[in-house]
């Protein structure tokens, strides 16, 4: 057992007191994480171990107690869990549900845990935590053994790249210390992790709530011979730094507060630097010296990886938030293509062609999934075919940027290589990843300038070229309406092309069928030819469901603007039902007809359109007219 240094107290000498300083900040740091499912004991652990290293102060132990008497599940003795739980709510409901943060030191070093959550939602929390984790600590309840959230864990572990892992087998003293309930366990456990890349995985039987093996060794088990917890802790070896990494610095934002200073404000991501050193802006590759290094009042000599400075440079540079600053000598690479793997940690599905937010660094860009690669069956690791990610699916992914990025290999850099998707409606963050590598298909495939474009099209033509983009249920009158709008403009002497749903699943879209995956598609195709449609001057009028905004909001994307206008045939369902013109409604009611729109499967309406039509209340005449008038 290490004797924690809080309880020396600094005597009458100063000499002392300086050594004791001066040690406390030589101590180096280890950052770990703890996963476990609820009830396996990791509340208690930590509790334990915070107590044990007499972090606590005299009075939050007088709480405790008073608390562990009053709603403890230990009779009376202290319940360490309701140290960690914290907040009364949580308390109350049994489940810890954030990521904490705890600092607490030894005479060995200084230990910052990140604890999560085991409740299953909470992926997100232990992505957070893991993500700065050297270590991660995988609780097992020793009843229990090794369960799909244990793999999951280990899973996710293994993929934020944290290379060594503590078996913490607890809850020992339920088993009655059993030597062959722990091999059991272990067993099965170095099987499952054979797949996944840890350098050690450490094996310990404990008891969170006696306290065998967690500081002190147990006098239960003198079969076991490793070490106990916090001696693994204290001396496990991990490489951490980030200092030795080439130097990377995101820009944070322009600091000008007059003429005379412009600074780059940030957080070095990685490496070290000192004034005079060459940086190279990406992805922009304009290249300058490092003047100033600024902090407040100060000009530091050097600033590391962890810091957070201003960068001021020997020349005018342009650059702003979500450019990087790299070593010019090592720069990163720049790319807007990449094999990534995600986990997914939202209720609505992720799906092939939605764009979403990305943010990378202090980046953000439109990302588009172009191609779901598999997901993983976190049980066996075997690679699944799926059309979409689900809440938790882990998988591996093809992602788009729509404009180039500086990034590195998230095993090489985290801070250069980890984002997190966004939803652009909701705003949740639905994923978080890490970049595998980019794929140099895109730097290789080229757009051309053309000569004759939209505008000269436009001229030859005597109009504008435009997108109508209707959108509504089955039986709202799109075809009705569209076809009468599309009579009208060829009236008028206006080159049109109408492309209508059922007619396109014809032919390009024969492929499709109407789950939320393949509408998805199916609209994102039909985006694409509008836009070439528009690129030939013509009036496009395109009549789909289209019932997802995310589609609708891409498909508007992609056009100036002004180009693009939204017309919603806003019909109730039970209107659109009666008329049930192909007799698709009755069908879905009887069940023959899956994932029907507005029966079940759902339709967003637009937020903003540029024109609303409750075509059961108008003429089909007024309807084109009020339609025409947006021409
Ligand atoms: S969308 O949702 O992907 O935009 P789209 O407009 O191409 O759908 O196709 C809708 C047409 O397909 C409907 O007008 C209807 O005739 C037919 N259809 C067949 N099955 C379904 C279904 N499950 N849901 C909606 N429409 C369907």
């Amino acid at each position: 057992m290490s004797t924690p240094l809080n309880t020396v107290e600094p005597t009458d000498s100063d000499l002392k007191v300086e050594a004791y300083i001066k040690e406390q900040a030589e101590l180096d740091l280890l950052r770990f994480i703890t996963c476990g499912s609820v009830d396996d004991g990791k509340s208690t652990l930590i509790g334990r171990m915070l107590y044990e290293a007499q972090m606590i102060f005299e009075d939050q132990v007088a709480t405790l107690r008073n608390d562990s008497r009053k709603q403890g599940t230990q009779g009376g003795d202290i319940d360490y869990a309701l140290l960690v739980d914290g907040l009364a709510a949580e308390r109350e409901q049994g489940i810890t549900i954030d990521v904490a943060y705890r600092f607490f030191n030894t005479e060995k070093r200084k230990f910052i845990v990140a604890d999560t959550p085991g409740h299953e939602q909470y992926t997100r929390n232990m992505v957070t935590g893991a993500s700065t984790a050297d270590v991660a600590v995988i609780l097992i309840d020793a009843r229990q053994g090794v369960l799909v959230q244990t793999r999951r864990h280990s899973f996710i572990t293994s993929m934020l790249g944290i290379r060594h892992v503590v078996l913490a087998v607890n809850k020992m003293d339920l088993v009655g210390y059993e030597e062959q309930t722990f091999d059991g366990i272990v067993e099965d456990y170095l099987k499952f992790a054979e797949k996944l890349q840890f350098e050690t995985i450490t094996p310990i039987p404990l008891s969170a709530l006696k306290g065998d093996n967690v500081i002190a060794r147990s006098s239960h088990m003198s079969w076991y011979k490793g070490p106990t917890l916090m001696g693994y802790l204290e001396t496990v070896k991990v490489r951490t730094s980030q200092v030795e990494h080439p130097f990377r610095f995101p820009v944070q934002w322009v600091n000008r507060p007059h003429l005379d200073f412009r600074g780059f404000t940030g957080t070095v991501t990685a490496g070290v630097i000192r004034p005079g050193d060459r940086v190279r802006v990406l992805p922009a590759g304009t290249e300058a010296v490092v003047n100033e290094i600024v902090l407040y009042e100060d000009r530091l000599s050097r600033a590391e990886a962890g810091q957070a400075v201003t960068i001021t440079l020997d020349r005018e540079v342009d650059a702003s938030r979500g450019d990087v600053l790299v070593a010019a000598d090592a720069p990163a690479g720049v790319s807007d293509q990449f094999d990534s793997s995600i986990v997914w940690m939202d209720q609505e599905h992720g799906f092939v062609s939605r764009s979403y937010w990305l943010m990378i660094g202090t980046a953000r860009v439109n990302a588009t999934i172009t191609e779901i690669k598999f997901k993983y069956n976190i049980n066996t690791l075997e690679e699944l075919h799926t059309r979409d990610l689900s809440l938790n699916d882990i998988g591996r992914v093809t992602l788009a940027f729509d404009k180039p990025l500086p990034f590195e290999a998230y095993r090489d850099c985290a801070g250069m290589g980890a984002f997190v998707l966004i939803d652009r409606f909701s705003n949740h963050t639905v994923a978080a990843g890490m970049i595998n590598f980019a794929l140099r298909r895109a730097a290789n495939v080229h757009r051309h300038a053309l000569t004759i474009d939209r505008a000269a099209r436009e001229r030859l033509n005597g109009h504008q070229a435009k997108v109508f983009w209707f959108t509504g249920l089955s039986g709202s009158g799109k075809s009705t309406i569209t076809n009468a709008v599309e009579q009208a403009l060829y009236a008028r002497g206006i080159r049109t092309y109408l492309l209508d749903g059922d007619n396109v699943r014809h032919g390009l879209n024969r492929d499709l069928g109407f789950t939320d995956a393949d509408r998805v598609e199916n609209i994102r195709r039909v985006a694409e030819v509008s836009r070439l449609m528009v690129d030939a001057g013509l009036v496009v009028i395109t009549s789909f469901i289209s019932p997802f905004r995310s589609e609708r909001d891409m498909a508007r994307s992609l056009f100036d603007a002004g180009q693009f206008v939204e017309v919603f045939l806003d019909v109730p369902l039970e209107v659109a039902e009666a008329r049930d013109p192909k007799g698709l409604y009755k069908k879905a009611r009887r069940g023959e007809l899956p994932h029907f729109t507005g029966i079940d499967s759902p339709y967003e309406p637009p937020a903003k359109p540029e024109l609303v039509l409750r075509s059961h209340e108008m003429t089909v005449a007024a309807c084109v007219e009020a339609v025409l008038k947006l021409l």
